[in-house]
């Protein structure tokens, strides 16, 4: 049963579809205090119980020993001590001495201490006195996350080829690019469905937008691309650059589209296209206005789309930035020391994402302004959600890929989300399988790590570690940062091997699909810890490497460098399934812990006793695959 608390008087996040009547507040579960302004309140835990949640957060699948923070936040070194990512998911659950789960919906910061300065005590502090508090209790963490799933709603669907492989980099600048990319794949023989447009396709960084000299005849080339099979999937950012004579920005600076300031002016920040105004997709009507706007690249046949920079990451804004030219120019000449030169620096540092901009920042919200500040993290959401109800109004459910890089919860019933700008780190294939449950509790289920590692350059045999991850996770692409080692399949020595790995996935899809429908229709998990299945077993409920997948499977990455395989621990007797291309190996193995070998063209899996998985033969695109001819193992 779920029992809702209701405090002060929330903003509306739509969080949740199902309604509750509130509870009274003096029955709230937990002993809790106002202090500063602060909802304050903590709960005990013993030393084994374990604490589940936050969604696409950082750290472990068990939450313990750190401190996070929900706030939306644009920062690209996902490194082990810090706080908060791009998306906010304030579901949070207990399991062990006692079993329960919370969702606090607040769009607003709160400072989740799970074990952080004391390590039985959680305190949970929330930055206001206006929220909505939904406790949940069951003997079972999976019943638990069964009750909040329904009562937030059913998953996004994508079309189902956007379950085929997808290949991505900031950017492939032209039409000539993205032909040789999908050129090369053909030539490897390695399947594609999906090319991404970053940020170079547009022109001058303008949303809703191409450059006419990057992609003539733009509308012709969509088909073309079609006709081969490939979907071409432009990237969308929140911010609108200030321009005269662009329509987009005109419109929205004079319907009063754009977040202001206090003073009523528009609130001006820098991002690609340097100064842009921001959408204020807390409105209705401005949501309606944005949402209609991807209709441009329907028309010519567009049928998918991510959602970037909504945090919304602000590189600088003019205030900001003239208050920081200003001190650099008052010191020129100036012998600066170390606290006169590190200020300064810090100043620039400090321009981006500022707290002092975001406090700045006004929305109108129902005719009344509020103060960003109040609302942060759900400005993303609402600016996918903005796309994601003009696309299931013009096309229907489903029929449009969509993903998002901020969120909250209440998105994942109109989009994905991917896992942001992660590095090419061998530590960040294990944040990759730590972050997919957590996501799937909060809903959302289409989701995924740009694969082989975003910044940095990645090593051959890291990316076909991280694409034999990537071989399980809904979302399949493999993205890299400007400047970074091209990280194509094809770029590598022995393209043989990375077939082999990309060729698995085409031959799970059948099950991948049906896995991922049975989760967004019954509220389930299609990843879980092992925990949730073998609750009285010790070292699976510890297990911070491996994930049990449907209600088949148990998956288990290798995610070291120069290793030919890896432990892992079996809660029960499994066969050990090596998928490699066209072979399958398998093998019975008993209960207990196991050193696998793992080629670097093979994925490794476990199938329960009792159980099958379809495999059907491998195919160039998701539309070429013959799912009527299915091979069952296991
Ligand atoms: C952001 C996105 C990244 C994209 C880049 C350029 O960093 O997270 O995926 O490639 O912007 O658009």
């Amino acid at each position: 049963m779920i029992r809702k608390f209701t405090f002060g008087t929330p903003i509306c996040t739509e969080a949740f579809v199902e309604k509750f009547d509130a509870c009274d507040v003096k029955d709230f579960p937990f002993e809790h205090k106002i202090e500063n302004g602060k909802f304050v309140f903590e709960f005990d835990m013993t030393d084994t119980d374990i604490v589940y949640g936050l969604g696409q957060a950082n750290r472990g699948i068990n939450k313990r020993g750190w401190v996070y923070e929900s706030f939306c936040s644009d920062d690209p070194f996902h490194t082990e001590t810090k706080s908060s990512l791009y998306a906010v998911h304030n579901f949070l659950m207990l399991s062990g001495s006692d079993t329960f789960g919370m969702f606090i919906d607040f769009p607003a910061k709160i400072r989740w201490d799970i074990g952080y300065t004391s390590r039985n005590k959680v305190v949970i502090s929330i930055d206001g006195l206006d929220f909505d508090f939904y406790y949940m209790q069951n003997t079972k963490p999976i019943e638990i996350v069964r009750e909040f799933r329904k009562a937030i709603g059913k998953s996004y669907i994508p079309p189902f080829w956007a379950f085929g492989y997808q290949q991505s980099r900031w950017s492939y600048p032209d039409a000539k690019a993205v032909d040789r990319v999908i050129d090369e794949y053909a030539k490897a023989d390695i399947p594609l469905d999906c090319v991404y447009l970053d940020i170079d396709y547009m022109d001058s960084y303008k949303d809703f937008t191409v450059d006419e000299n990057k992609f003539p005849n733009f509308a012709e080339y969509v088909k073309a691309k079609k006709e081969q099979g490939i979907h071409l999937i432009p990237i969308i950012d929140a911010g609108v650059k200030k321009q005269d004579g662009y329509s987009v920005y005109e419109e929205g600076r004079d319907n009063n589209y754009f977040c202001k300031t206090e003073d009523g002016n528009d609130f001006e920040g820098g991002v690609w296209p340097g100064i842009c105004g921001f959408p204020d997709f807390l409105n209705k009507d401005v949501r309606e206005w944005f949402g209609s706007k991807y209709k441009v690249l329907t028309d010519v046949g567009i049928d998918g789309f991510w959602n970037d920079m909504n945090e919304p990451a602000i590189f600088y804004s003019t205030k900001g930035l003239e208050k920081a030219i200003d001190k650099a120019a008052s010191l020129k000449g100036e012998n600066l020391d170390l606290s006169k030169f590190f200020n300064l620096k810090d100043t620039f540092l400090g321009l981006s994402n500022s707290a002092e901009d975001y406090s700045s920042i006004y929305h109108n919200i129902d005719g009344k302004m509020v103060c960003h500040d109040r609302v942060h993290n759900i400005y993303g959401a609402n600016m996918t959600k903005a796309a994601g109800e003009y696309f299931a109004k013009e096309f229907g459910e489903g029929k449009i890929l969509m993903f998002s890089r901020a969120s909250y919860v209440g998105a994942h019933r109109s989009s994905g989300i991917w896992f942001g700008d992660n590095h090419s780190w061998w530590s960040h294939i294990l944040l990759n399988l730590k972050m997919l449950p957590s996501a799937n509790m909060c809903g959302f289920l289409y989701c995924g790590a740009d694969l082989g590692g975003f910044n940095e350059n990645a090593t051959r045999d890291l990316v076909l570690r991280f694409l034999a991850l990537g071989v399980f996770t809904p979302l399949m692409r493999n993205h890299s940062a400007l400047g970074t080692r091209d990280q194509e399949c094809f770029s590598y020595e022995d393209t043989a091997d990375f077939k082999d790995i990309v060729e698995v996935r085409y031959r799970l899809i059948p099950y991948l699909y049906k896995t991922f429908c049975k989760a967004s229709e019954e509220n389930d998990l299609i990843f879980r810890p092992l925990s949730f299945d073998y609750p009285s077993d010790k070292i699976a409920r510890e297990c911070e490497t491996q994930l049990m997948l449907g209600d088949e499977c148990m998956i288990c990455p290798v995610y070291e460098q120069n290793v030919g395989g890896r432990y892992v621990y079996l809660p029960e007797d499994m066969t050990f399934v090596k998928l490699s291309g066209t072979k399958v190996v398998t093998e019975k193995m008993t209960k207990g812990t196991h050193y696998i070998e793992v080629a670097l063209n093979e994925v490794p899996l476990f199938i329960k006793e009792g159980k099958q998985i379809p495999l059907c033969k491998p195919a160039m695109r998701t539309s070429l695959l013959d799912t009527g001819n299915i091979e069952y193992i296991g």
